[in-house]
């Protein structure tokens, strides 16, 4: 029997340091108004040196568990998303078993870009629904600032790091997870990646001298894909579920550029307002925005009982997907 599971406990970190458009006037050749103009963002969080992905995993995880009202020792499983994990291996999951005193949980990494996060809760719902376990944790966190290559404009300003965590579980009466769906195009891989470092470009002098340790954006090329993705995956949940986009109280886009999110918006016919946007205040932070988006709705008291939210991302890979909740 199909068990209900719900979203128990949400909570987000971002590191203290701001980098403003106009502390990045001073390290390349860009202006506030082009930043804030094509982008929409204003400023951005930057780890410090000593923070990796699974400290700021760490901070939003505890919030997570303490809103979930449950301990470490309760989870079964940890999944974190991510493209900026501690290591190439191990997971960055096991890192934080650790960290948390998670006793009793398994852990893995799961690695689908900036739709980590939708992917990650479509794993931890097959778990809980089965009534394989109880308290899965999932967590997105990037530390994009650490592969942004600082000397190139045209990506530099789009970034920042973060961290969200949500608790899956039984259904207790919120965030029910109803349905989901989930996209991958991998010919376009050379649109967004880090070339080197991996087993196809090992790491080396040659690989550090060519700065391929950074991440390469093809940011016209994502800006079209991620308009017609989002449309896609969208209409493709509200079809699965049988409602229409009116039903739908709040968007939850994955925070990449307020040109995007307004440009999906009105190719689907929804007004702007109904998406939920902080992208001016974080910039792009990878797996770690769709959660973090979520946790600031739920602050700002922009969900409410019973109101059906929908999460939608893309990211590398490609791959996008959507995940519709009833709060
Ligand atoms: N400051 C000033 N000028 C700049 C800057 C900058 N920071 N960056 C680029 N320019 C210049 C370019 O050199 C170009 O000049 P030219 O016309 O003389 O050649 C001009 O501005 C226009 O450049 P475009 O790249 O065409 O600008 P566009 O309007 O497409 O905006 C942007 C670029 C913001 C990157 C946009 O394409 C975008 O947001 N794409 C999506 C990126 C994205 O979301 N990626 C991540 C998704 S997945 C994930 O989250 C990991």
């Amino acid at each position: 029997m199909v068990k209900r599971v719900g979203i128990e406990g949400v909570g987000a970190y971002v590191p203290q340091r701001v980098l403003t458009n106009k502390d990045l006037e001073k390290m390349v050749d860009t202006t506030d108004e082009w930043i804030t103009t094509r982008t929409g963002i204003k400023e951005r969080r930057i780890a410090e040196d000593w923070q990796a992905s699974s400290d700021l995993a760490f901070e939003a995880a505890k919030m997570a568990l303490e809103r979930a009202k449950i301990e470490p020792e309760d989870l079964d499983l940890i999944i974190v998303c991510g493209v900026t994990f501690d290591y190439p291996f191990p997971a960055t999951a096991c890192i934080l078993q650790d960290k948390l005193g998670a006793r009793k949980a398994g852990a893995m990494d799961i690695e689908a870009g900036c739709t980590g996060f939708i992917y990650s809760l479509s794993v931890a719902y097959g778990y809980v629904a089965t009534g394989v376990y109880e308290n899965v944790l999932v967590v997105g966190s990037d530390v994009l600032s650490k592969v942004t290559d600082w000397q190139d404009r045209s990506s530099c300003i789009l970034f920042g790091d973060a961290a969200g965590a949500a608790v899956v579980s039984t259904y207790k009466g919120q965030g029910e997870l109803l349905n989901f769906y989930l996209r991958s195009d991998g010919s376009r891989v050379d649109d967004l990646l880090i070339p080197a470092g991996g087993s196809r470009n090992p790491a080396s002098h040659k690989t550090v001298e060519e700065r391929l340790h950074y991440m390469k954006l093809n940011g016209p090329e994502v800006f079209r894909l991620a308009v017609r993705v989002i449309e896609d995956a969208v209409l493709a949940v509200l079809e699965k579920a049988n409602l229409s986009k009116e039903e739908i109280s709040l968007f939850i886009p994955h925070q990449a550029n307020i040109r995007i999110i307004n440009t999906a918006a009105r190719n689907l016919g929804i007004p702007e307002e109904k998406f939920f946007v902080n992208v001016q205040r974080y910039g792009n932070t990878s797996a770690a925005s769709i959660p973090l988006a979520l946790y600031e709705a739920l602050e700002e008291g922009r969900i409410k009982s019973g109101d059906y939210v929908m999460l939608v991302g893309f990211g590398a890979g490609l791959t996008w997907g959507a995940y519709l909740i009833r709060w």
